[in-house]
């Protein structure tokens, strides 16, 4: 599709993009629509009719017949008053729409993105310059999209009646004024195109501009900027970013400017030559007063409408090429391949997980992180995944959530692959702590109970969650206790008006919360918890494994921890290396064994005594 904007439009496709806006228009707004075109038609056909009224008025004056002048006049004040109410209601028309049309374009949009189950698009470049290029279709471009198709249809009416008008006067003249308007069209579509072109071109760039001007604002970078430095860097950055972007928007105006001018020379010529030829005809006799000023009022009115014929055309066909992407991004499929048959069924897990011979890499030309991977979580077990840093253990926690799928082997659950099932139903049956959790801008109770939206108000399933990850005390002593919003950077709808009642958590309060949103999926068949204590201090981290421990017999669970102490009571440990499993079985077992995992936990032991002992 990108492609799509800097090669000539196959007609068809053109045309079955505009039936694509038609339908939008008409399931935002039927009655809408009807109103526009009916407006669209009574506007169309108004400036003939003040230019024939005009000509009757002077021709009835001129041959003396008042009364007639009178009736033609009172017709022509009707016009006037229909000319100067219409466009108001046209433009609260056309604004109702465009808020309609907007709705409903960012609704299907975020719900195209919405439904990509797999993670790889956007972690493609591509794929996020399109996505982009999309959003700008929505919103701000869809206006242009209708305005012009309708300007396009009044452009054409106007255009006809006072080309008809000027041809019962002067043939010859009809026929220069579209001569004349023929190149005028083909260079603003070709600017048109140009615009678009240039616009997809820049998106990268100005994606970037987008990024440091980001980190420069934000207050998550605020602390690294600061100390490192970074302001003036970053913004220099910015800059060159900057420039980039508006050397292209200046080559494209300098196009413009002169393109523009030419045609507006030309126009300025075809007018002149018109009323040459009038003025002529009045001496020679050929025309009446009232002719002249149906001549004027039509060539000026015909040009009027033709530049706004080509510019309804320019501005819309942009709007198309930009709505190109939207129609692109809103009609991909899925991207984790679904199985043709109807989705196998996940019933709660009774045997346990298998992955079998895993072998998975981000990208082809990126390696491989895990290198036949087999391993069998049984059902009611812990598990836990150690291994150093860059080991492969977290992609592993994506693989078994199906963020991607394994480019080798398949992964088991109770013996179907998961590859074959829904994975929305896979996801509503496990609860994960990613390393990387959110820090959502919502109050405390949301950020908990957003783990299961279902319970979303249950407070005394939140609260008892909230004890569990031990974050109760710190959030019931917040100013408005769990309906405090855990941000200083909004103030949120229905929350109280001060902007100082929201509070920052520290980052061990932080992971807490997010232990807590997990805990609220502890019914579902597995439960994952990735570095759940890496930013806990050390009796927080004690405790909280106390209590999980507890709270995970029974329970199907994979737990991934740099400290070894946290995982020893596991019922197998799995010794993650460079994506292989390297040694597994109990804590005893694998200590007795002085491979790697031995080593691994007298190191951190040792260093433990060398502390007590200091
Ligand atoms: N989204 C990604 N795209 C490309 N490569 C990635 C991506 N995520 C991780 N990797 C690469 O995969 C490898 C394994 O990363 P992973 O996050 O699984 O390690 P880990 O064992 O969880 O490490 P840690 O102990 O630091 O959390 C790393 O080399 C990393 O660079
Ligand atoms: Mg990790």
């Amino acid at each position: 599709m990108p492609e799509g904007a800097s090669t000539p439009d196959p007609p068809r496709r053109l045309l079955r993009e505009v039936a694509g806006v038609w339908r939008l228009c008409w399931r935002a707004g039927a009655w809408l629509t009807v109103a526009q075109l009916a407006s669209t038609v009574v506007t169309g056909l108004l400036p003939a009719a003040v230019a024939w009224q005009t000509k009757l008025v002077i021709d009835a004056l001129a041959a003396g017949d008042h009364t007639a002048a009178f009736g033609s006049s009172v017709g022509l004040a009707a016009t006037g008053l229909v000319t100067a109410a219409f466009p108001h209601l046209i433009g609260y028309l056309q604004g109702e729409h465009r808020r309609r049309m907007d709705r409903l374009t960012q609704d299907r949009l975020y719900t195209a993105v919405g439904s990509f189950q797999g993670l790889s698009r956007f972690e493609n470049p591509r794929f996020l310059d399109r996505l982009r290029m999309a959003t700008q279709a929505t919103g701000a471009a869809v206006g242009p999209v209708t305005t012009g198709l309708f300007g396009v249809g009044r452009s054409v009416l106007t255009l006809l009646t006072l080309l008809l008008t000027l041809y019962l006067l002067t043939p010859v003249m009809t026929a220069v004024v579209l001569v004349a308007a023929v190149p005028a069209l083909a260079a603003q579509i070709s600017l048109a195109k140009r615009r678009v072109t240039m616009l997809a071109g820049l998106t990268p760039t100005m994606r970037r501009q987008f990024f440091y001007a980001q980190l420069i604002t934000e207050v998550q970078a605020a602390k690294e900027v600061r100390i490192l430095g970074l302001g003036d860097f970053l913004k220099g950055r910015l800059l060159t970013e900057l420039a980039g972007v508006q050397s292209g928007e200046r080559r494209l105006d300098r196009r413009v400017m002169r393109t523009q001018s030419a045609l507006a020379l030309l126009g300025a010529a075809v007018t002149g030559l018109g009323l040459l030829w009038a003025v002529r005809g009045v001496a020679v006799g050929e025309l009446s007063l009232g002719d002249v000023s149906a001549f004027v009022a039509a060539l000026a009115g015909a040009q009027a409408a033709l530049v706004s014929l080509v510019d309804g055309i320019a501005s819309g066909h942009e709007a198309l090429l930009m709505f190109s992407y939207y129609a692109e991004v809103t009609s991909l499929p899925d991207d984790l391949p679904r199985s043709r048959l109807a989705p196998a069924a996940l019933p709660a897990l009774r045997r346990g997980i298998e992955l079998r011979d895993v072998w998975f890499r981000y990208d082809e030309s990126h390696p491989w992180v895990l290198r036949g991977v087999d391993l069998t979580i049984l059902s009611g077990a812990t598990v836990a995944l150690v291994g150093l840093n860059g080991s492969g253990k977290s992609t592993l926690v994506k693989l078994l959530c199906r963020f991607y799928d394994p480019d080798r082997g398949g992964i088991y659950w109770d013996g179907v692959d998961i590859r074959h099932a829904d994975p929305a139903q896979l996801r509503r049956r496990v609860g994960v702590l990613f390393q990387d959790f959110m820090s959502y801008d919502l109050t405390a109770a949301e950020n908990v109970g957003v783990g299961d939206l279902d319970a979303l108000d249950d407070r005394s399933r939140i609260e008892r969650v909230a004890r569990l990850a031990g974050v109760h005390d710190t959030v019931a002593a917040l100013p408005h206790g769990y309906d405090t919003p855990l941000t200083r950077a909004f103030v949120l709808a229905g929350s109280d008006d001060d902007p100082a009642a929201g509070v920052v958590l520290s980052g061990g309060q932080w992971q807490r919360v997010a232990l807590a949103r997990t805990l609220m999926r502890d019914g579902r068949d597995l439960l994952v918890l990735d570095e759940p204590s890496a930013g806990l201090d050390a009796r927080a981290e004690h405790e909280i494994h106390h209590r999980l421990r507890e709270h995970r017999a029974g329970r199907t669970s994979l737990l991934i921890s740099h400290r070894l102490g946290t995982v020893r009571d596991a019922d197998l440990i799995v010794v993650l290396d460079g994506g292989r499993i390297v040694e597994q079985g109990g804590h005893d077992q694998l200590l007795a064994a002085g491979g790697r995992y031995a080593r691994l936990f007298a190191m951190q032991a040792a260093g433990y005594q060398a502390v007590e002992v200091g």
